[in-house]
């Protein structure tokens, strides 16, 4: 199996601790940076690849110098175009280098698992399912109507068995649907929230490629194996997710999912950071509730607040009401606009 690790994203909705020129996946959040915790579990299914930003270059060499994987092969990208252009390269050049057979699991690098054994199980069983030329989803149980993930429909009739773990196949696999539709879809009962990661082999993801998404197959089948004209390509490529121009367009035979627990969190907010960990210390007087990263020996107190984010950095404090940390990209398109 080929792990390869997407990490070219921003993660505006982490600003400001996670900035452009660091972002999420390289900030230390949670004792270690995602990306170390990825790369980390990566290595123990095999010999990783990493998709990601030319801009992230020198945070990428550091932290495989820092964890002594130097043999990870790392693919640049000019400009991020999204995942299905990183995910259509990889398969191009893992064909020309003769690996049309493997299967490759796809991880984002922005997720925390806390439980590493259970995960790995899944992945190694994905991988079986994959075999059969399905591209393999990990489903996970929705536990509210997240509008910012995509929903997978499963049938009721398995797949195929492993232990407690069951492939099923899927009715349809749907990308950030609207908060009604998310309400319907937790309501049917018969859905999981897609865990991001996918499991293929790379002659059949190609196939797809092909098939649903021709232009972008034609540009991208033109890569050489040296990747020097990437950026030529990439200048024309769309931009957009794997999620809607393949995930979206596949009916639910070429879909598989395995519903799996192995406790994991898309550390997408504000709101998901503080439902994982403690936070700073706050003093609160008439208010409770109140979470706060900040900064190391700072003192933090709040009269009557409650339900209250505070993200304090050294050049920005940013101050969210809980439920609404989905927002914080709206300050960064602002920011972004006055520069
Ligand atoms: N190489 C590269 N290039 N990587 C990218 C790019 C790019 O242009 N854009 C994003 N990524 C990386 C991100 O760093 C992240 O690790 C991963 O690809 C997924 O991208 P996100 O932008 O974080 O996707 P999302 O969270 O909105 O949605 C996806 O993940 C959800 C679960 O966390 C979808 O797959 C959803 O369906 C899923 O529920
Ligand atoms: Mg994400």
């Amino acid at each position: 199996m080929i792990p390869v690790i997407l990490s070219g994203g921003s993660g505006t909705r982490l600003w400001p601790v996670s900035r452009q020129n660091m972002p999420k996946q390289f900030c230390d959040i949670f004792g270690q940076p995602l990306q170390t915790l990825t790369l980390q579990r990566s290595l123990k299914l095999g010999q990783p690849w990493i998709v990601t930003s030319k801009a992230l270059e020198t945070l990428t060499e550091l932290n495989l110098k820092q964890n002594q994987a130097q043999q990870v092969r790392v693919v640049y990208e000019p400009v991020g175009k999204n995942t299905a252009p990183a995910i259509a390269a990889l398969c191009k050049l893992l064909q020309s280098q003769g690996h049309n057979d493997e299967i490759v699991a796809i991880f984002p690098s922005d997720h925390l698992i806390k439980e590493e054994e259970a995960f790995l199980k899944v992945v190694h069983f994905a991988a079986e399912v994959a075999a059969e030329n399905r591209v393999v989803t990990l489903g996970i149980t929705p536990s509210y109507p997240e509008t910012g993930y995509g929903y997978i429909q499963t049938r009721a009739v398995g797949l195929k068995e492993n232990g407690t773990l069951k492939a099923y196949s899927v009715v349809k696999f749907h990308e950030k649907p609207d908060l009604q539709k998310a309400k319907e879809f937790i309501s049917q009962g018969s859905f999981s929230w897609n865990a991001g990661i996918f499991v293929f082999k790379v002659s059949h993801m190609i196939s797809l490629f092909e098939k649903h998404q021709p232009e972008m197959w034609k540009q991208i089948s033109n890569l050489k194996e040296d990747s020097s004209n990437l950026g030529e390509i990439y200048s024309k490529v769309q931009s957009i997710s794997i999620d809607y121009a393949i995930m979206e367009k596949l009916n639910g035979e070429e879909l598989a999912c395995i519903p799996a627990e192995f406790g994991w969190s898309d550390v997408g907010s504000w709101d998901a950071v503080s439902s994982l960990q403690k936070g700073k210390d706050v003093l609160n007087v008439l208010g409770q509730e109140n979470f706060v990263f900040g900064e190391q020996g700072k003192h933090y107190s709040m009269i009557g607040m409650e339900d209250v984010i505070v993200v304090d950095t050294k050049d920005a404090l940013m101050l969210i009401k809980k439920g609404l940390s989905q927002d914080v990209r709206h300050v960064v398109d602002a920011l972004n606009q006055q520069k």
